[in-house]
C-alpha cells in the first residue's frame, strides 16, 4: 500500500461514525426558513457533513457535503440551473448525486455520485432520513395534523447529550412527577409498537397524554390541561457520539394561535429542568424497577433498532 493511499484510509477511520453507524430514523436538520431557494447550506450531522438545497421544483435535497473529486465541502458551492455545483474545479450534481457535468470535458468517472439521503418537510422543519430509503413515515405529532394546528418551529443549537437518551424521557414517566412536578401525570397500560414508532395515551377526567415516539429521536405529544389542547415536538439529531443538534415545535388547535406563547413558555420549562440532568449524566441501564417497565421496553426498543452507515 503507498502512503497516500495507507494516509487516506486512516483518514476514512471517522471516530465520529460508530462502526454500526447511526439509527435509520429521520433526522431534522434545520428550520424551513433556513433553506431559502437557491441557498446552500452546510450541517454537521450522524458524524459527518451533509448539504442541503432546493432542486427547481423548491424541493429539499441532502447529499453528502464532500465532493468527490478532490473532497472539497459543497456547502460553500452554488445552486446553478438547478444543480449544485462545486466552488472548486465546477463539477455539478443533480438532485439524485448524479455528476452531470465537468467543465474540462472529461469523462465523468462512474463513481462520481453523492449518496442521496430522503429528505422532506414537515412541522416546518426539514429532515433527512438515514437510509437509502424511508422506513417510515415522518414524525407524526398525535391528534394533529399540520393543517389542523398552528404551530412554530425553533431551533435549539447543540446539546451535549444523546438524542434517544433525551428521548427516553417520553416514556420515563417517574420524572414528570419528580422533576417536572407535574401532578396529573400517571402511568399508561400499555405501549403500542409499531413500524418505526412507540405510542400510548393517559386519560383521566382531568388531563390526556397521547404520546408518541418515532425513531429513536423524536417525541411528540397531544396534552389536554385544563380543558386546553396543546400540541409538542421534541426531537434532535446526533452530530457525534454525546453531541447532538435540537429542535422542538410548539401547537394550538387552529385559530388559537395566541396561545402559543404560553406552549413555548411550557416547553421552555421542560427543556431547562431536563438540561441539567441531560448534560450531566453519566447513562446506565441501572436497577430498574416495576414503574420502569416502559423505560425498559423503550430500552430494548432501541437495542434492536436497525442502523446505517452511508457510503463515505
Ligand atoms: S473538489 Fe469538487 S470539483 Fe474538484
Ligand atoms: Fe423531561
Amino acid at each position: 500500500m503507498g502512503v497516500v493511499t495507507a494516509l487516506t484510509r486512516m483518514a476514512d477511520r471517522n471516530p465520529a461514525v460508530p462502526e454500526t453507524g447511526y439509527h435509520r430514523s429521520w433526522y431534522p436538520l434545520c428550520l424551513t426558513g433556513d433553506l431559502a431557494s437557491g441557498a446552500v447550506i452546510g450541517r454537521d450531522v450522524l458524524g459527518t457533513r451533509v448539504v442541503a438545497w432546493r432542486d427547481a421544483d423548491g424541493r429539499p435535497v441532502v447529499q453528502v457535503a464532500w465532493c468527490p473529486h478532490l473532497g472539497a465541502d459543497l456547502s460553500i458551492g452554488e445552486v446553478v440551473e438547478g444543480r449544485l455545483r462545486c466552488a472548486y474545479h465546477h463539477w455539478s450534481f443533480d438532485g439524485q448525486g448524479a455528476c452531470a457535468h465537468i467543465p474540462s470535458g472529461d469523462r465523468i468517472p462512474d463513481a462520481a455520485r453523492l449518496f442521496t439521503y430522503p429528505a422532506a418537510e414537515q412541522w416546518g422543519l426539514v429532515w433527512m432520513f438515514n437510509g437509502e430509503r424511508p422506513d417510515f413515515p415522518l414524525p407524526r405529532i398525535p391528534g394533529a395534523q399540520p393543517d389542523t394546528i398552528d404551530y412554530a418551529a425553533h431551533a435549539r443549537g447543540e446539546r451535549p447529550w444523546e438524542t434517544w437518551v433525551a428521548v427516553s424521557n417520553g416514556v420515563d414517566f417517574q420524572h414528570l412527577r419528580t422533576l417536572h412536578g407535574l401532578p396529573a401525570a400517571s402511568l399508561p397500560e400499555t405501549l403500542e409498537v409499531d413500524a418505526g414508532g412507540i405510542e400510548f395515551r393517559v386519560e383521566s377526567p382531568y388531563h390526556l397524554q397521547h404520546g408518541r415516539i418515532t425513531g429513536t429521536n423524536s417525541f411528540a405529544q397531544h396534552l389536554r390541561l385544563g380543558g386546553r389542547d396543546m400540541f409538542q415536538l421534541f426531537t434532535g439529531a446526533p452530530v457525534a457520539p454525546g453531541r447532538s443538534s435540537g429542535f422542538f415545535v410548539v401547537g394550538v388547535p387552529k385559530g388559537e394561535s395566541a396561545r402559543l406563547p404560553e406552549v413555548q413558555a411550557m416547553v421552555d420549562r421542560l427543556n431547562a429542568e431536563d438540561a441539567p440532568v441531560l448534560s450531566t449524566i453519566r447513562f446506565r441501564r441501572g436497577l430498574l424497577t416495576a414503574s420502569d417497565r416502559h423505560l425498559a421496553h423503550y430500552f430494548r426498543y432501541v437495542d434492536a433498532f436497525p442502523t446505517f452507515r452511508a457510503p463515505a
